[in-house]
């Protein structure tokens, strides 16, 4: 390598150092959105109720800081274009407040497209006025959905039909001047991208300001859904790291459409992916599983490793499938995960792990110490279950 470059490669390196210190997401994003359980039903008295729960229950304590608002808040623009939330939302800069008042952040959600998903107001061509606006308010966080723009993109595949990138450059630029005029405001807001993975935004969103990007469609709140998605995100571990995430989409515990062990499945392989930890369920109805499984400590811990790198599969053989992802301090995660309808044993090479000379074991569900290790290690796991470990020397 000659000078030039090595000088190039380092600069890059501390760019990249200093993008991470300075982005709003040196870990991955935690909180709460509305859609999930609410959908287009949220008012103003969930959301509060939810900041209440988020300290009542330890949820913040825990890590969970930002209060989302979805889709469904927005009203009618005023004369001069200044966007205004709708009766369910009586004073956005008050719920800002008291969201601030118990030590959490605020989130709220618009689209490049003049619609949102919902059908509600989107943002075109009121970019940066929508940008003040949220900053005026104290927001956050916002989530930036694709939605009608698709209409856009339509037009302008139709405009140039000799170039098959024209529509993609449109989107990529709308998201650009959304993240631009958030960045204007000064605030430090977060900026969520959601457009289904097209065009490989893990390539692009931290360019355009993001730090995190929606790398699938919609969850649903069943053990299938959930499973598609996270099996289906192993290629993207090299694009997420300390400022920017892939996002698999919002978490669906609690919201009663699968099993306990199901969800405890769904929270592991979200944590192994380093995935934005948003719940969406109802605060106020948890039960004591629902709590044990998003307030484990040590899982979250694993989500948040301030390495930042995402879990790959090991190896997959038919229902069942081992995960790993590299940990500070030299530990290594893996999840032993089945598909299966049955009990399976799921074995793996501790050496494949990194440990060709054995390993300390801990089950992290169990908060067990298994001892060391060494050789082939076989775990038991349940029906549409995991084993979650840490290894270490
Ligand atoms: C979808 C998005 C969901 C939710 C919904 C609101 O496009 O993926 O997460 O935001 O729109 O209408």
């Amino acid at each position: 390598m000659n000078v030039r470059s090595l000088i190039s490669l380092l600069s890059l390196a501390a760019a990249t150092t200093l993008a991470a210190q300075t982005s709003p997401a040196p870990t991955p994003p935690m909180g709460w959105n509305s859609w999930n359980h609410f959908a287009g039903k949220v008012t103003d008295v969930d959301v509060r109720a939810t900041a209440d729960q988020l300290v009542s229950t330890g949820m913040r304590d825990a890590g969970y800081v930002y209060v989302n608002i979805d889709d469904t808040w927005q009203g009618k623009r005023d004369a001069s274009g200044i966007i205004h939330a709708n009766e369910k939302f009586p004073d956005m800069k008050a719920l800002a407040d008291y969201v601030h008042s118990k030590g959490l952040k605020l989130g709220i959600y618009s689209g490049p497209g003049e619609q949102t998903c919902a059908h509600y107001e989107g943002s075109l061509g009121h970019e940066a006025q929508d940008a003040q606006t949220y900053a005026g308010w104290g927001i956050d966080l916002l989530k930036y959905d694709l939605c009608s723009f698709s209409k856009q993109m339509a037009a302008e595949r139709a405009a140039h039909p000799d170039d098959p990138k024209a529509a993609t450059k449109l989107m990529i630029a709308a998201y650009k001047k959304m993240g631009d005029a958030l960045r204007a405001t000064g605030r430090p807001i977060l900026y969520s991208l959601c457009q289904y993975g097209l065009e490989e935004p893990w390539k692009w969103g931290p360019q355009v300001g993001a730090s995190m990007w929606r790398t699938t469609d919609d969850i649903n709140d069943t053990w299938a859904r959930m499973f598609i998605i996270a099996q289906s995100q192993s290629d993207l571990a090299p694009f997420a790291g300390p400022g920017h995430w892939n996002d698999p989409d919002m978490l669906e515990v609690g919201n009663g459409g699968m099993k306990t062990e199901e969800y405890r499945q769904h929270m592991t392989l979200w944590a192994m992916l380093a995935s934005p930890l948003l719940a969406g369920n109802d605060l106020t109805k948890m039960t004591d599983a629902d709590k044990s499984i998003l307030m484990n400590r040590d899982v979250i811990a694993i989500d948040q490793d301030p390495l930042g790198k995402q879990a790959t599969r090991l190896y997959q053989h038919g229902d069942i499938s081992v995960w790993t992802r590299p940990l500070t301090g030299n530990r290594i995660a893996v999840a032993l995960v089945t598909a299966s309808w049955g009990e399976r044993n799921i074995q793996f090479d501790l050496a494949q792990a990194g440990f060709p000379s054995g390993a300390n074991v801990r089950d992290v569900w169990a908060a067990k110490d298994l001892g060391h290790q060494q050789g082939i290690f076989t775990g038991t796991v349940r029906q549409h279950g995991v084993m979650l470990l840490i290894l270490s020397k």
